[in-house]
């Protein structure tokens, strides 16, 4: 991982965090995409800089604006001079039953699960390629196995698969690509899944009867970043066992 420069969207808190905080702890360079999470990015930048100065840097940007993801790539490659690892973690994740699809939902869950890493992964290619890096694309177990009431957001994970696939075929043999399908790691923030009863079901559902730790898709990331030479367009699954039990 030594003077990597790893870029990883979404990363100012919660699963992205953990993945900084582990990458950096094995001496990369990392640059924390966020959109609005200024506050946290700001913080988890003083405390890894901290650590080591001038290790870290910040961009800022909305994914959805698909035009200005070429900019973003041209702005982490001008901070560090090079890029080794993309990581696709970002994500909208909010419920469209059938009826409530509307095209709105449908650009937001798309745009920012699916769109984004392939246009992000365009724009990175050139970079990549010279580094014979890797891309990591954040997937779900509900890629394959969908969540009722979840339409867009299963389709637009489902997508990203894919994409991991199509990924690791263009890119071959310079760079590879990879995915990682978490089951329950966080709860979501927005109020989504509060019920106790619910959650309980999910984590009855698990072979391992518990969440997983953020930390769970740090070390696979760093895996398959360091330890997974001959590893590209495969997908795995860090569910304690639930994509096989559903
Ligand atoms: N948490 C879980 O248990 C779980 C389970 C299965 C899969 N996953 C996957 O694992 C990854 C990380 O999960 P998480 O729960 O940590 O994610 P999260 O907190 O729901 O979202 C991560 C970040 O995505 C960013 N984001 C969303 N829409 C964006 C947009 N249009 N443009 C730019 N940034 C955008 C947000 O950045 P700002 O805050 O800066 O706006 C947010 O902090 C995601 O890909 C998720 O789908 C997580």
């Amino acid at each position: 991982m030594q003077d990597k420069v790893v870029l990883i969207t979404g990363g100012a808190k919660r699963v992205g965090a953990a993945i900084c905080r582990k990458l950096h702890a094995h001496g990369a360079r990392i640059i924390i995409h966020y959109r609005n999470s200024r506050e946290e990015a700001d913080n988890l930048q003083a405390e890894l800089n901290q650590k080591r100065p001038g290790s870290v840097a910040l961009v800022q940007a909305d994914l959805l604006d698909t035009d200005l993801l070429p900019d973003l790539i041209d702005k982490v490659t001008r901070r560090f001079g090079q890029l080794d690892v993309l990581i696709n973690n970002a994500s909208s994740f909010f419920p469209t039953p059938l009826n409530e699809c509307t095209t709105d939902a449908w650009d937001d869950l798309i745009g920012s699960n699916l769109k984004a890493p392939l246009f992000l992964s365009q724009a990175a290619a050139p970079y990549l390629t010279a580094q014979q890096g890797c891309v990591i694309n954040i997937i779900d177990i509900h890629a394959e196995r969908p969540l009722k009431q979840y339409v867009i957001y299963n389709t637009a994970k489902g997508g990203l698969l894919s994409l991991t696939k199509s990924l690791a075929v263009e890119f071959s043999p310079a760079v590879r690509v990879n995915g990682i399908s978490p089951g329950p790691i966080l709860w979501p923030e927005d109020g989504e899944w509060k019920d106790e009863a619910a959650r309980q079901q999910i984590i009855a559902s698990t072979l391992l009867k518990r969440t997983g730790e953020p930390d769970d898709i740090a070390k696979t990331a760093l895996f398959l970043i360091t330890d997974a030479p001959y590893i590209t367009g495969q997908i795995i699954s860090v569910d304690g066992g639930r994509s096989i039990h559903l």
